[in-house]
């Protein structure tokens, strides 16, 4: 029998408004009808405990989807003598709260008071996500993102200013918001992504997903950038989550509350994460391509190698990536090269020792004795971690490949494309005093030539090594501004436009000539940059010339995201027979076992005249 407490004079005479349901509190909307005002009467069956308050739901559901019948009370002395189900009646004041102004607010009922409690033992009983409540959404976040999460321009409405009215079926945030304060369950879920330094980890259930990679992952594509999924927070026991779950392993059914911090809407799990299936195989194949000896079959490797130094510890784990995954491809694509102290921040800007440190860790991991070649930056004017002085490079087996008429330019040579068509500086960068770069690598333009084997004549051909900018400062997915910050998009643009009208340049010489731009692009096919990028050059996605899914295109794990920041776009001409692989040597590893934070790839194409 359920036992009664009567507390005569707790109920705030200040009270707005009596006996409110919580569904009435939380409203149809994002934000409270109530925010700021204080309430008595409110009644709830306690379904989760933790450090800092207690999650009630309503004893008097309403039928409306779009509003939670549960809320978080916030007080971390309140609920020191309550126990999970007992039904409670309370009063306390009706607060929106977030801890970053980027965020979504969260809303709550703060300095709690106990007005009745109805002691019992009633199980409390989780919403299955999809079974009892609908499926999340799968393609957009908010009506406010006007159907494109990456429209430019971005941040054109904020959700705390439009608070619209809530459409569960139709946007992830409006679906999750819906549930917010929820004890919900999560069967069969899936990890999406590593966790976080705190444990915090992406997952799918058992609902219906759009995007879903043969690894398991949901992969990030045009108008659909995953909501349907959902990050798990920190345990509410106290315990933590594990640091080694990687992309594509299965978990143990998650069951939790629903709250938004930190950006994203989250559960909280009664207890910690239990991986019951790791993806296998543990590590990808090496790539099938290899190279023919000739111009018919030159293979070109792309690798952001993340800030590499001669002293870094990754230094033989990128090269043996270099041979064992790669097969030593005739011209390797290298971003992210630091100068031969590294972070060390002084004058020092040459990479030499670094990039024959990486040579040499080649070489002794079995593989070729590669020549390299880079242009060094002006000190400390190309952004990334401060005093690396980062840039691109380029590594080719002189016995198979020369620079065409080399004639390295400086850090601020611009590079022209003259008659032939040839280019003045080679290897020389992309219009470095350009306002676009600032804070950025400029891409390193090179020619080059086959040398000749077997009778079967020479090939000449373009490299353009592209990091543009990063995208840093971005807003989250799941924050306020509408369409989130995209950081860094209007710089990418107009260096995709500079690069783009290079390539063209040579185009315009010569049609028929082979080019291959390839490298960290730090943007995705479907946005602005990378659109004007292949509008203006003419290059064509190698991604789409091969024919790879889509769901298999990427590079990069972001949030709830696989995604692809790293690229290939080619001439016509060096089309013919492409073959093309990303190698996910990193996505799929755990943590601790990843080198880099981008997956490399490989291309396979004729560049023979
Ligand atoms: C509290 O709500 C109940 C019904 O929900 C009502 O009967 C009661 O009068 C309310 N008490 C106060 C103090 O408003
Ligand atoms: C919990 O109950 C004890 C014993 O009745 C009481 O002394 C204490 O004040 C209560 N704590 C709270 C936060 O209500
Ligand atoms: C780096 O190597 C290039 C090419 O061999 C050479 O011209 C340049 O002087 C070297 N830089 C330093 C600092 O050794
Ligand atoms: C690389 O160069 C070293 C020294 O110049 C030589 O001993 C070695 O055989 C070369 N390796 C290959 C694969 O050509
Ligand atoms: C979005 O714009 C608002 C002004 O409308 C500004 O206050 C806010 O800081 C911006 N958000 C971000 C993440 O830049």
């Amino acid at each position: 029998m359920a036992s009664l407490v009567r507390f005569f004079g707790l109920a705030a005479s200040i009270a707005v408004s009596s006996a409110l349901t919580i569904a009435e509190i939380n409203g149809n909307k994002f934000l409270s009808p109530y925010n700021g005002q204080t309430v008595s009467n409110v009644s709830g069956v306690i379904t989760a405990k933790g450090p800092d308050g207690l999650w009630i739901r309503s004893t008097t559901p309403d039928r409306d989807s779009r509003t939670s019948e549960s809320i978080y009370v916030f007080g971390r002395a309140f609920g020191t003598n309550l126990t999970i189900g007992d039904t409670i009646v309370i009063g306390g004041r009706v607060q929106e709260y977030r801890s970053n102004k980027d965020y979504l607010y969260l809303t709550e009922i703060s300095s709690p008071t106990l007005e009745e409690k109805h002691s019992s033992s009633t199980a409390v009983k989780p919403l299955i996500i999809g079974k009892d409540t609908t499926d999340p959404p799968t393609q957009q976040y908010s009506s406010l993102d006007g159907g494109d999460v990456f429209a430019v321009p971005n941040n054109v409405s904020l959700i705390s200013v439009a608070n619209p009215l809530l459409d569960p079926k139709k946007y992830g945030l409006d679906f999750w918001e819906s549930l917010s304060g929820e004890l919900v369950t999560v069967r069969k879920p899936k990890a999406i992504a590593k966790p976080n330094n705190f444990g915090d980890t992406w997952v799918v259930g058992d609902w219906k997903v759009t995007g879903r990679n043969a690894r398991g992952g949901l992969t990030m594509m045009d108008k659909d950038a995953n909501p349907e999924t959902i990050i798990i927070g920190s345990p509410l026991d106290g315990s933590s989550n594990p640091s080694t779950t990687k992309l594509g392993d299965d978990l143990e059914e998650i069951t939790g509350v629903i709250t938004y911090a930190f950006g994203f809407y989250r559960i909280l799990p009664t207890t910690s994460i239990k991986i019951t299936k790791s993806a296998k195989p543990e590590l990808p194949a090496a790539t099938k391509l290899l190279p023919s000896g000739n111009c018919d079959g030159i293979t070109f490797g792309a690798y952001n190698v993340e800030n590499l130094a001669p002293t870094s510890s990754h230094m033989t784990a990128i090269a043996s990536h270099i041979v064992e995954y790669l097969k030593s491809p005739d011209l390797v694509f290298v971003q992210e090269v630091q100068d031969d102290n590294g972070p060390t921040n002084d004058a020092v800007v040459s990479a030499n020792l670094t990039l024959s440190t990486l040579t040499a860790a080649i070489a002794s991991a079995g593989g070729p004795n590669y020549t390299f070649t880079d242009v060094a930056p002006s000190d400390d004017q190309d952004g990334g971690q401060p005093g690396g002085n980062i840039r691109v490079a380029y590594l080719y087996k002189p016995s198979l490949i020369r620079l065409y008429k080399p004639n390295p330019g400086g850090a601020l040579d611009a590079n022209e494309v003259l008659p032939g068509p040839t280019l003045k500086y080679n290897p020389g960068r992309i219009d470095p005093a350009n306002a676009a770069w600032t804070a950025s690598r400029k891409p390193l333009v090179a020619q080059w030539e086959v040398i000749g084997r077997n009778g079967r004549g020479n090939g000449k051909f373009f490299t353009v090594n592209v990091h543009f900018g990063s995208k840093g400062g971005s807003s989250s997915i799941e924050g306020d501004a509408r369409p989130p910050v995209n950081g860094g998009v209007e710089d990418r643009l107009a260096q995709a436009e500079l690069t783009a009208n290079f390539v063209k340049a040579i185009l315009t010489k010569d049609k028929k000539a082979r080019i291959i731009t390839a490298g960290d692009f730090n943007e995705f096919t479907f946005v602005e940059p990378l659109e004007q990028y292949t509008s203006i050059s003419g290059l064509k996605d190698l991604d789409a010339v091969v024919g790879i899914k889509p769901v298999e295109r990427y590079t990069y794990l972001f949030d709830m995201n696989a995604q692809q920041l790293d690229h290939m776009f080619v001439s016509d001409a060096a089309t013919k027979k492409a073959q093309y692989e990303h190698i996910h040597i990193n996505t799929w590893v755990d943590r601790d076992a990843q080198i880099s934070d981008h997956d490399p790839s490989v291309a396979k194409l004729d560049v023979c005249a």
